[in-house]
């Protein structure tokens, strides 16, 4: 179905600016071919501003050869799907060719497909039918390291003196002599678990891995690092991709001292141990170093270079950046002249962890006003994480909670990412006994941490057997709610999640104010109740509330000097039961409600 259509159907109110329709490519004026080609080009430089990004982990999302695997072309025959979703564009975690042992994060070749996952023709057919319904495909770039299985590490560790040697990052042991191998070099650990440093008995030195000992990392001092990435962007660039999803990307330099990491303390000031038993430390001498910026430079200038006016337009960087504060956030989108990443996650919002009012009104405002008027992008979920039911639930409202959340993603300014089976609710689901864990993560940590499969189970379709994910045993088990909880159940319920992000998704799109206004803060000594206005450049303006506790609310949104042209609103969308706003002096909230109102 068209996208106009799809709206019709919607039954909102058209409301439409140039960009919410120029984001879809079409005409804002009917005849007027001026209009019509300013609109498109605006469309293929400004797709990511206001942008839907969906993650598929392609591995769960659709098998359609049997073999309990997802694949390419599981994804090709949800388009539609996706499209009625309101998704511009996928990142689509790694299927290039790997040992699987981190499940793609541990490539053995950047520029092929994974036989798992299909062919190249299948990823050539899934942009090409992608692009008929107006959605961008996004790569997973995992530049920090490679897996040990990769032709240049296989290179690199043959001999000392082989070219590949200055790839990766090799040292000698602390103490080593002839026979001796010594100590590690320092004390860094691995993000997933035990000493970064693995021996190499062959060459008698050790190698540096920031995650797993089959992912080596890569050593960024050596400009020909550079230039095979740059290559590989281009490679895929010319296949039609409309920009990377940069993995663990704060990590790719270490201190070039060799410094220690410290021990953290707890709150007696004594060092404690970690989910893996090892004694917890920083990683200030491995993460977030500067280097990584120039490097960024670099590469952005190669996507930016390349050919910006054929769809897919601007090819964009997101960055996955864990980063303590804004003000490190801020330094991802690069200094003036020197872009590095159009969007870097602001995992400042999403992974608060915890509904407290105030530290969301913050970090939302943060944003707001801390980027340099660059655009956020909002995510409150991944395959790293335990889904929204474990991280915000309270056990009795997780729906409602997670409408709420849903609220905050897509009403906030900037552009929204989420993660397969969101739409539908999807609860985490963690293995019960060890010998069902296919994460190492939780190999490890178990049973401390027990690894990320729970939330990587199969996207649930339909009520048949395995959710209509595969025909045949999945390669995690679809958790027992797909009975109720899946996309064809909820295709037929109006009070659904789905439905929810459905009309959600809708009035960013449509809707001025929604779709690229202003973010200010209302009512800002509320500490139960979040809320806010967008501002539209054509003078409208919407009020958004979510009441972040169990009980019902109450809330004047007419205080303060924030200038709402109005006392009343329109509705324009309100959870499932809940009261019209006809007076912003007294909005009535339901436990964990959502109201949504144009201000009158
Ligand atoms: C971050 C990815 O999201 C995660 O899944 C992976 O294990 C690590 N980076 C290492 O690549």
């Amino acid at each position: 179905m068209h996208w106009t259509k799809r709206m019709a159907a919607c039954g909102l109110a058209l409301i439409v600016g140039v960009g919410a329709l120029a984001a879809h490519g079409q005409n804002t004026s009917e005849g007027s071919a001026q209009t019509s080609s300013a609109a498109s080009k605006s469309n293929l430089e400004n797709w990511w501003k206001n942008a839907v990004l969906y993650e598929i982990y392609p591995r769960s999302f659709q098998d359609t050869n049997g073999d309990g695997i997802g694949d390419l072309n599981g994804i090709t025959e949800h388009l539609d799907y996706l499209e009625k979703l309101g998704v511009d564009a996928i990142w689509l975690s790694p299927c290039y060719p790997s040992p699987q042992v981190d499940f793609g994060y541990d490539i053995s070749d950047y520029e092929a497909i994974d036989p798992q996952y299909g062919t190249m023709a299948d990823f050539d057919r899934l942009v090409a039918e992608a692009k008929k319904h107006q959605i961008r495909i996004l790569m997973d770039m995992v530049m920090n390291h490679s897996s040990d299985k990769h032709k240049w590490f296989l290179e690199s560790r043959s001999s000392k003196d082989n070219p590949y040697r200055d790839w990766y990052m090799w040292h000698d042991g602390k103490g080593q002599t002839a026979t001796d191998k010594g100590e590690v070099p320092n004390n860094w650990q691995s993000d997933f678990g035990h000493s970064a440093w693995e021996w190499d008995e062959k060459t008698r030195q050790y190698y540096y891995h920031k995650f797993y000992i089959q992912q080596p990392d890569f050593n960024w001092n050596n400009p020909k690092v550079h230039e095979a990435f740059k290559d590989i962007l281009r490679f895929w660039m010319k296949k039609g991709v409309a920009g990377f999803r940069f993995d663990a990307i704060t990590t790719l330099f270490e201190d070039p001292e060799m410094r220690d990491d410290e021990a953290l303390k707890d709150k007696d000031g004594k060092s404690y141990l970690n989910s893996y038993g090892d004694v917890a430390i920083n990683d200030t001498m491995t993460n977030n170093l500067p280097g990584v910026h120039p490097v960024m430079q670099e590469m952005r200038a190669v996507a930016d270079s390349f050919k910006p006016d054929v769809f897919p337009g601007t090819r964009v960087f997101i960055g996955e950046t864990y980063l303590p504060n804004i003000a490190e956030l801020a330094k991802q989108y690069g200094p003036p002249g020197k872009p590095e990443f159009q969007l870097p996650m602001d995992t400042q919002i999403g992974f608060i962890n915890k509904l407290d009012v105030q530290t969301f009104r913050e970090k939302l405002n943060d944003a707001e006003t801390k980027l340099e008027g660059n655009i956020p992008l909002l995510v409150f979920d991944n395959h790293d994480n335990a889904r929204l039911d474990v991280r915000y639930g309270d056990g009795a409202h997780n729906t409602e909670i997670e409408r709420m959340i849903a609220t905050m993603l897509f009403a906030s300014r900037g552009a929204s990412l989420f993660y397969y089976g969101d739409e539908i609710g999807m609860k985490t689901t963690p293995p019960t006994r060890k010998e069902d864990v296919k994460d190492p993560v939780g190999l490890t940590g178990w049973p401390k941490d027990k690894g990320r499969d729970g939330e990587r189970t199969p996207m649930q379709w339909n009520a048949t057997t395995n959710a209509g994910f595969s025909k045949n045993t999945p390669w995690l088990p679809v958790p027992s709610t797909y009975s109720t909880v899946n996309v064809s159940a909820q295709e037929k319920d109006h009070d659904s999640m789905l439905d929810w992000y459905r009309k959600l998704i809708a009035l960013k799109k449509t809707n001025v104010a929604l779709a690229a206004g202003d973010n200010v803060m209302l009512d800002e000594a509320n500490t139960k109740v979040l809320s806010w206005m967008r501002k539209g450049a054509d003078g409208s303006q919407v009020v958004v509330a979510c009441n972040f506790t169990a009980e019902p609310q109450t809330v004047n949104l007419t205080g303060g000097g924030a200038g709402l042209k109005g006392s009343h609103a329109k509705t324009l969308l309100k959870s499932p039961g809940g009261s019209d706003a006809v007076s912003l002096e007294a909005v009535q909230l339901q436990p964990f409600g959502v109201y949504i109102g144009d201000v009158r």
